[in-house]
């Protein structure tokens, strides 16, 4: 018996889903019977993704693309569209944070842009390619990854602070846009996260504030969340069980 939770018969992209909090949703999402379709740039993170996903008995295909292009995006969906007919689920998780702790000075114009074009771009992409296929749907849900930095509190770069502000916007001006065509459009703001991005950041704190990188580890473990936590909020949030949910949801 299938409950609604059971992802079974839709279709699933998930930007980033290399390493991270997108893989640990790819697969939780590929175990509650969704096919996913698995895109990032990193093509030995993603086709390990989806090694695991198949091994573990599951449905996934790997796109290697970069967010920031909007042919590579395009491709992405005709891909889809052309192997599955159709898109039901978006989960944009790609992301990058760069220049902890510079000030504004120090930071290099094309450093702000490029996490711009990632981190807003990116989804604004994904959006504008995926949403004919999520409207045919009929239970189509586009769901982006912000952060507290930049809707709750700052960050630690300038670029990546401002990005979530964006990435934000970008999400509550879809849910406008969008409602009427029957997708739902959600934003997800984790907390404090253990991935290869939170702890580059607090190594490198750690590495200027003259303190042992270890105690930038220790920290983390006893405080911070991991992937397969915020991945069984963002599976419950494309889930039909989530068909009430508007606006964001924290996570711890
Ligand atoms: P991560 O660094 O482990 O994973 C990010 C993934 O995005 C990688 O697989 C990377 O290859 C991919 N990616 C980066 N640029 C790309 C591009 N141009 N095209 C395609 N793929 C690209 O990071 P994490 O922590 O899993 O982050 C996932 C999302 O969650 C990001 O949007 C991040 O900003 C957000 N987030 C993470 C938090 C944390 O504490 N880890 C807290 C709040 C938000």
């Amino acid at each position: 018996m299938t409950t609604p939770l059971d992802l079974t018969g839709n279709v699933i992209l998930i930007t980033g889903a290399a390493q991270g909090i997108g893989a640990a949703t790819a697969k939780l999402c590929a175990e509650r019977g969704g096919t996913i379709v698995v895109a990032d740039f990193n093509k030995e993170g993603g086709e390990k993704t989806v090694a695991e996903i198949r091994a573990a008995g599951g449905h996934a295909d790997f796109v290697q693309m970069d967010v920031r292009k909007a042919e590579e995006v395009e491709a992405l969906i005709n891909f889809i569209r052309e192997k599955h007919g159709k898109l039901n689920k978006v989960v944009c998780a790609a992301g990058i944070l760069l220049g902890p702790w510079l000030t504004p000075e120090e930071f290099p114009v094309e450093m702000f842009e490029r996490v711009l074009d990632v981190n807003v771009v990116g989804p604004f992409l994904c959006a504008k390619y995926a949403t004919p296929l999520l409207e045919a749907a009929g239970n189509g849900v586009f769901v982006i990854i912000a952060s507290g930095a930049g809707v709750f509190g700052g960050s630690s770069s300038l670029a990546y602070g401002s990005s979530k502000g964006g990435a934000n916007g970008l999400s509550m001006t879809l849910q406008q846009h969008l409602e009427s065509r029957g997708i739902r459009v959600n934003t997800i703001w984790p907390g404090n996260i253990i991935t290869d991005m939170k702890m580059h950041v607090d190594v490198e704190a750690a590495r200027k504030a003259g303190r042992p990188e270890q105690e930038a580890h220790d920290y983390a473990a006893a405080n911070y969340g991991l992937p397969p936590g915020v991945a069984k909020v963002i599976a419950f949030v494309i889930s039909e069980e989530a068909d009430y949910l508007r606006g964001g949801v924290r996570t711890r």
